[in-house]
């Protein structure tokens, strides 16, 4: 990894996170809680892979209450999600499944602060996100978040390399070593100054996902992450994934129809014409 430091995700968007880190592994300590998740929960799933205090904290990584997402076209009121709640604990990763058109990437981008809820609330770390002012939601993204999108979403006017530095620049972090380094580490260290027309759409989708894994997110969202790589790569792809996971104690919700992908999360949630209608643990293969 690139070797940065920044303040994981605490309950404002200061960054002030000194309740998490002083927080003994096995005590919860925040008023009203009684709920401690970590390596001695039942279901064996939150916190799987963390290290540290911060991997045991009480308040969940993502908590989703009521969440509904209404469109009103010609032909009426079209309920595209609909009364979805689930709490995710830190550390933990999470496959969406779903059938094209049940509302995964709806949920995806309510969840990462990308679109704006008819209904209901969703908190990332005690932060309520449709709550905060547009500019506090998207310094809270930059900081925190990793967005990888079903359609990749890169800059067509800047070079594989500009659109990774792009997200540690708005962090204020360095940028132009780390960025090198994650294009690297996606096997693209002979592409840095290719512009997106000039990839192929695997390619273009192993920038995107550099783009997101460069600012060490607490939390990572990726939207079908494999879903444009051939199986070796996808591999590879879910390995660096998965490696962030247990190098940073990354929260991992992932789209996917990749059941390789799907077993190696701790968990499922399935999405079934906008309503969540399973959530079951994922025995690990
Ligand atoms: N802005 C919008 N206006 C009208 N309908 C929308 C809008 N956004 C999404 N939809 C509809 O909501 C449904 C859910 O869309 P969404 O993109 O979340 O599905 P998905 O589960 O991600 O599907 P896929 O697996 O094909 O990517 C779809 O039927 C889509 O056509
Ligand atoms: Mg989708």
């Amino acid at each position: 990894m690139t070797g940065q430091t920044r303040a994981p995700l605490g309950n404002d968007t200061r960054g002030d996170d000194s309740l998490q880190h002083s927080a003994p592994a096995h005590v919860g300590t925040l008023p009203g809680t009684t709920t401690v998740v970590g390596p001695g929960e039942p279901s064996g799933l939150a916190g799987a892979g963390r290290t540290g205090a911060a991997a045991v904290g009480a308040t969940p990584a993502i908590a989703v209450q009521g969440l509904a997402k209404h469109v009103t076209d010609t032909t009426g009121r079209l309920a595209i999600l609909d009364a979805v709640d689930f709490t995710v604990a830190k550390g933990e990763t999470v496959a969406i499944t779903g059938s094209s058109g049940s509302g995964k990437s709806t949920l995806l981008g309510l969840l990462a602060g990308l679109d704006v809820p008819s209904a209901g609330r969703v908190e990332l770390a005690g932060n309520d996100l449709y709550a905060l002012s547009e500019d506090d939601r998207a310094r809270l993204r930059a900081r925190h978040v990793g967005f990888v999108f079903q359609s990749f979403q890169l800059l067509p006017h800047l070079t594989a390399w500009e659109n990774v530095m792009l997200p540690l620049e708005l962090a204020g972090l360095p940028a132009h070593d780390p960025a090198r380094e994650m294009l690297e580490r996606v096997g693209l260290g002979e592409r840095l100054r290719h512009y997106p027309k000039t990839l192929s759409g695997g390619e273009q989708q192993r920038v995107s996902l550099a783009r997101a894994f460069v600012v060490q997110p607490d939390l990572l969202f990726a939207d079908e992450p494999t879903g444009s790589l051939d199986s070796a790569t996808g591999e590879a792809v879910i390995n660096l994934m998965f490696d962030l996971h247990r190098e940073n104690g990354t929260t991992l919700l992932m789209v996917t129809h990749d059941l390789k992908l799907a077993q190696r999360c701790g968990r499922q949630l399935v999405i079934a014409g906008g309503r969540l209608v399973r959530d079951s643990a994922v025995e690990a293969v």
